[in-house]
């Protein structure tokens, strides 16, 4: 599939047409689905799919999501099939959970151009990070490189594994002033802080702080090419915390030259709240030790690192309704629309999740 846009619309048609796999989900109402997008009204009907305040701009979709219409429609209908029937839905033999999560996986598998099970299901970033850095085997004489500018979530981690095993985390600065940073700079100040010893290199894509962007793909052919001398177990292995890119750029899992890819859906991608993602380069588990036992099927790392799920968000990810795609596709376009008219809308709120902005 090279046009991805057009994958996505077809997504969306598809996605209102299709069955609920279970015959447990027959039961329940069914949620109405998405209506197609399109035409002259098709900004104004998209706006209408999100229950926001019309009295506040709001500009902190880097905090939460509100769930649009048919997300919220998906969460209601899983959240009355489980009030039905806990048990059955909850059982092992049912593999109900199973079989939706791997709805899931399909879909983020055909968004980011993977196959599925290089796919696990994660309740937040913040779980996703905390299962990557906490979770890889570092050796004593390895460290772990990073930056200065990580989010809070990842320098806590980062700060809970120094404490119970003793990892070296080094962290470089970037940039001094995020208006004043260069690509160039950027890369050779990473090229040139690769030390022998650095096992793990984690980098974030978009800074929340400042809004940097990162050639998180071009630092990992940098990572490839110190990586053609190392063997297996001295491999650097290259984690990028992409949330603040995920379902804003276009772009899929190979373009970032990673082992692993880590993100909330409950962000950008306007997925439930309490929904996230690792896509990993590899099905297999490798190096990695998982943190949480799972209740998947736990045969590879999709299914090892998928934690246990038991809310409806987690059963109703975006993918599951495929038809959300179409709705996050036009964010980008969505927003500049909206700030454009707001700027000339004198009597709303601005709410921008940061009081020092
Ligand atoms: C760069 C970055 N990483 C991680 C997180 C944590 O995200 P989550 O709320 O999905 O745990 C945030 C939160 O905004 C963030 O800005």
């Amino acid at each position: 599939m090279n046009d991805r846009r057009t994958f996505l619309k077809q997504a969306a048609i598809l996605g209102a047409g299709l069955p609920l796999a279970s015959s447990l989900a027959k039961a329940a109402e069914k949620p109405a689905g998405m209506p197609l997008l399109q035409g002259p009204d098709k900004w104004r009907r998209l706006r209408e799919l999100f229950p926001l305040d019309p009295d506040t701009a709001h500009f902190a979709n880097f905090l939460i999501t509100a769930h649009p219409r048919p997300v919220q429609e998906a969460i209601d209908h899983y959240r009355r099939e489980i009030d039905r029937n806990p048990a059955a839905l909850m059982d092992w033999e049912s593999q109900y959970e199973w079989q939706r999560e791997g709805e899931v996986r399909d879909w983020a598998a055909r968004y980011l151009e993977v196959r599925p099970r290089q796919i696990a299901l994660t309740g937040s970033t913040t779980e996703g990070l905390g299962m990557i850095y906490g979770g890889l085997q570092v050796g004593a004489d390895q460290e772990i490189l990073t930056t200065e500018h990580e989010h809070y979530s990842t320098h806590r981690t980062l700060a809970f594994r120094a404490r119970r095993q003793g990892t070296q985390v080094r962290k470089l600065r970037l940039f001094r002033n995020p208006w004043e940073i260069s690509k160039d700079q950027v890369l050779t100040t990473i090229d040139q802080a690769i030390r022998p010893q650095t096992r793990v290199l984690g980098m974030t894509w978009v800074h929340s702080g400042s809004g940097v962007k990162l050639p998180v793909g071009e630092i990992g052919e940098i990572v490839r090419r110190h990586n053609r001398d190392r063997d297996e177990h001295n491999r650097i292995i290259y984690v990028v915390d992409g949330v603040h890119g995920f379902g804003v750029d276009n772009q899929r899992f190979a373009d970032f030259n990673c082992d692993y890819f880590i993100s909330g859906v409950h962000k950008w991608m306007f997925g439930p709240r309490g929904t996230g993602l690792i896509c990993a380069a590899s099905e297999q588990m490798g190096p990695l030790v998982p943190t949480f036992a799972t209740f998947s099927q736990d045969e590879d790392f999709a299914t090892t690192m998928t934690r246990a799920a038991t809310t409806p968000s987690n059963i109703a990810g975006p993918w599951a309704r495929p038809s959300n795609c179409t709705c996050n596709w036009a964010r980008p376009r969505s927003r500049r629309a909206s700030t454009s008219s707001t700027t000339a809308s004198r009597h709303v709120c601005w709410s921008t999740g940061r009081s020092s902005w």
